[in-house]
């Protein structure tokens, strides 16, 4: 695999699933309890602003107190060793894989940890709650919002995950669904561009027959195992 330089990995729900973070779309998922349209959209916020703040507040506190797993920390590895360029583009809004030693991470769909002021535009790293309407420490104003990108909403930062894709030689997808859109759709743009594509989930994902390969099992055994093979070191 020595021909590979750059490297783009998406990742979804499922590598956060073993850290005790709940999935969206399981049977026990996060969208089971709580209607998408009723806390993440726009509307949903407009609607009922408390109940929404309540479900990120508890969003917040489940980030706060997990930890990342052996997915997180094989990533970790592969980002302080990787010589080539990597980008791990996150849909999750846990801090993990920063946990987990990352630091080349992009969270295009928000960050539990940060908040957003509506009302001067101001972000602020957050760990407690904001259903008990505390004022932005900037303006003063109680005007401020989840740092989250909500449906109806553009992901963050989405130029530079193109261009990213673009120039990648290999792009992995790890523990997502492939049900949202745009992330997708990057395998395509990936193939596209000439970039091999492997797929690590627990089960084939709406996407898997986009994927040149899929590996299916647990992200804690599969991300591990992946990293040693692409990093030359033995296979257990
Ligand atoms: N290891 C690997 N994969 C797993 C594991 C595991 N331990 N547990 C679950 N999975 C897989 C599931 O089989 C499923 O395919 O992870 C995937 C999770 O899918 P979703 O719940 O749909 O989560 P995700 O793909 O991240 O959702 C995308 O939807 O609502 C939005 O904004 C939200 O970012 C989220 C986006």
């Amino acid at each position: 695999m020595n021909e590979i330089g750059n490297i783009v990995i998406l990742t979804g729900a499922g590598i956060s699933a073993e850290s005790g973070l709940r999935t969206f779309r399981a049977e026990d998922g996060l969208w089971e309890d709580h209607p998408v349209e009723q806390v993440a959209t726009p509307q949903g916020f407009a609607h009922d602003p408390g109940l929404v703040q309540r479900f990120y507040d508890e969003r917040r506190a489940n980030v706060r107190g997990a930890s990342p797993n052996a997915a997180h920390l094989a990533l970790g590895r592969l980002d302080a060793q990787w010589k080539g360029e990597l980008l791990i583009v996150t849909q999750n809004i846990d801090d993990l894989h920063e946990r987990g030693g990352a630091a080349r991470v992009l969270h295009m769909h928000g960050e539990a940890l940060s908040v957003w002021c509506v009302a001067c535009d101001a972000r602020h790293h957050w760990t407690g709650t904001l259903s008990d309407g505390p004022p932005c420490p900037a303006c003063g104003q109680v005007a401020m919002r989840p740092d989250i990108v909500w449906f109806g909403e553009m992901p963050y930062r989405m130029e530079e995950i193109f261009a990213a894709i673009a120039r990648a030689d290999l792009f992995v997808s790890i523990g997502t669904s492939g049900a949202v859109y745009p992330a997708a759709g990057f395998v395509q743009q990936a193939s596209a561009s000439g970039a091999r594509t492997l797929e690590l989930n627990l089960e084939e994902s709406l996407g898997s027959r986009l994927f040149d390969e899929t590996r299916l099992g647990m992200a804690s055994e599969l991300v591990p195992a992946w990293v040693d093979q692409l990093l030359g070191a033995p296979l257990p």
